[in-house]
């Protein structure tokens, strides 16, 4: 089935192209980039970006030439490519993106690098007494930070992750799932629990935390104004300060303080 949200466009007036380097090349005019138009190739035909070049001279099926042009439309009009295609790679993981929760970025995956770091022997996040190794991701999204952590950290790390956005908790669900197709016991490590920061968490979590980490909504109400429409438009407003979504601008760092949490490390 087509994406959704396409730009209004008949079949009529697109050009006629059949093969796959044709269509490819009618969509990049489209969308004004050569590799993004690939990627969208590439989604319909489900192969790596690479293969589509060697495929060019091939035919493709009327309903393929025409979800590609349907992608190349919404992309067009504005649609972030990573909503255009739905997924979107994050480390070793591919994820779920859509309007639910932030599209994952690379400055995330550094933050999941350097948490990674702390748990390594000799580092500030170690084991508990019992030997339990628990790392806590507050505000979690899409939940890529947790599911990160839990495929690449140390065997039987304990991931809690929070979020109040029941929405992006439904995404980090789904994520656990599609997660969990190839890392099941993994994915099973990570809890996702709806509520503000630290109050979801089991209260006997506070006294064997070895990391807390947290990607928190980072964006003013003045920079809010000046970003990207591509951002603005498709992001959900919660990933801002209070922004037009009328929340209080709470923060992981003044709830930890005030719930006393302490944590080997914090990132
Ligand atoms: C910048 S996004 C980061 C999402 C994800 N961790 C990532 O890095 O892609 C911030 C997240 O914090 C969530 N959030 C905002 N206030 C919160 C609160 N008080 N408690 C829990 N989550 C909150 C938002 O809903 C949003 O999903």
């Amino acid at each position: 089935m087509p994406p959704s949200g396409a730009a209004d466009a008949t079949d009529a007036e697109r050009p006629p192209g059949r093969s796959v380097g044709e269509v490819l090349s009618e969509i990049t005019a489209v969308v004004g980039d050569e590799q993004e138009a690939g990627r969208i190739v590439a989604e319909v035909l489900a192969v790596p970006l690479s293969v589509v070049v060697l495929r060019s001279g091939e035919a493709l099926s009327p309903g393929a030439r025409e979800r590609a042009w349907t992608m190349a439309e919404m992309r067009a009009a504005g649609v972030p490519l990573q909503h255009v295609l739905g997924s979107w790679g994050f480390r070793s993981l591919d994820v779920l993106v859509d309007r639910r929760s932030l599209v994952p970025r690379p400055e995330t995956e550094q933050l999941v690098e350097l948490a990674l770091a702390q748990l390594s022997p000799g580092e500030s996040a170690q084991p508990d007494a019992g030997g339990r190794v628990v790392a806590v991701d507050l505000g979690t999204g899409s939940g890529v930070i947790a599911l990160s952590l839990a495929v690449e950290g140390p065997a039987g790390l304990e991931v809690w992750a929070t979020e109040r956005s029941t929405d992006a908790l439904a995404l980090a669900r789904a994520n656990q799932e599609r997660v969990g197709a190839q890392h099941r016991e993994v994915a099973d490590g990570v809890r996702f629990l709806e509520g503000s920061w630290f109050e979801p968490l089991p209260a006997e979590l506070r006294r064997g935390v070895a990391l807390i980490v947290s990607n928190p909504p980072y964006v003013s109400e003045a920079e809010w104004a000046t970003l990207d429409p591509v951002v603005r438009d498709h992001d959900p407003t919660r990933h801002s300060w209070p922004v037009r979504s009328g929340w209080k601008p709470t923060s992981p760092s003044s709830s930890r303080h005030r719930s006393g949490w302490q944590p080997g490390a914090l990132w």
